[in-house]
């Protein structure tokens, strides 16, 4: 079970991987207004959903202590980036929306492993 649990970590990561990249690379466009969202941003997004839910699942199956109330804080910031992403997908963004992904995914990564 261990191996599988830190298999979808791993997945995990690499959905942060992919949203917060995409914000990343983005920020001297974001800057112009230039910024759009990216297929990438969108799919990480997702995953992160996917495998956070995978995770909470594997730890209690594996009878681990999940925090109920980090998972709770975590999933409401990553539904109102998936709402951001989903409408916004594919089109220039403007600055403080765009800004607002980056930092909402920043929040969540700090509550990870902060809380
Ligand atoms: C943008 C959204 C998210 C980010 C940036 C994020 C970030 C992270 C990071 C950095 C870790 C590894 C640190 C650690 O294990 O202590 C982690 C672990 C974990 N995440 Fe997420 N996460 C997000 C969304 C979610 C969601 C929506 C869920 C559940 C519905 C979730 C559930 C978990 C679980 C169960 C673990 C492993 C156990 C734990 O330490 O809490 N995550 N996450």
């Amino acid at each position: 079970m261990d191996v599988l649990i830190n298999v979808f970590l791993a997945l995990h990561i690499i959905g942060i991987a992919a949203l917060l990249g995409g914000f990343l690379g983005q920020t001297k466009a974001m800057g112009a207004g230039e910024a759009t969202v990216t297929p990438g941003m969108l799919h990480g997004a997702g995953t992160m959903l996917i495998t956070g839910l995978a995770l909470v699942g594997l730890n209690q199956a594996d009878d681990q202590e999940v925090n109920n109330t980090k998972i709770a804080v975590k999933l409401a910031i990553l539904v109102a980036i998936l709402v951001l992403v989903y409408v916004k997908r594919g089109e220039k963004v403007p600055p403080p929306i765009f800004g607002a992904i980056g930092l909402l995914t920043a929040a969540n990564i700090f509550i990870a492993t902060l809380w």
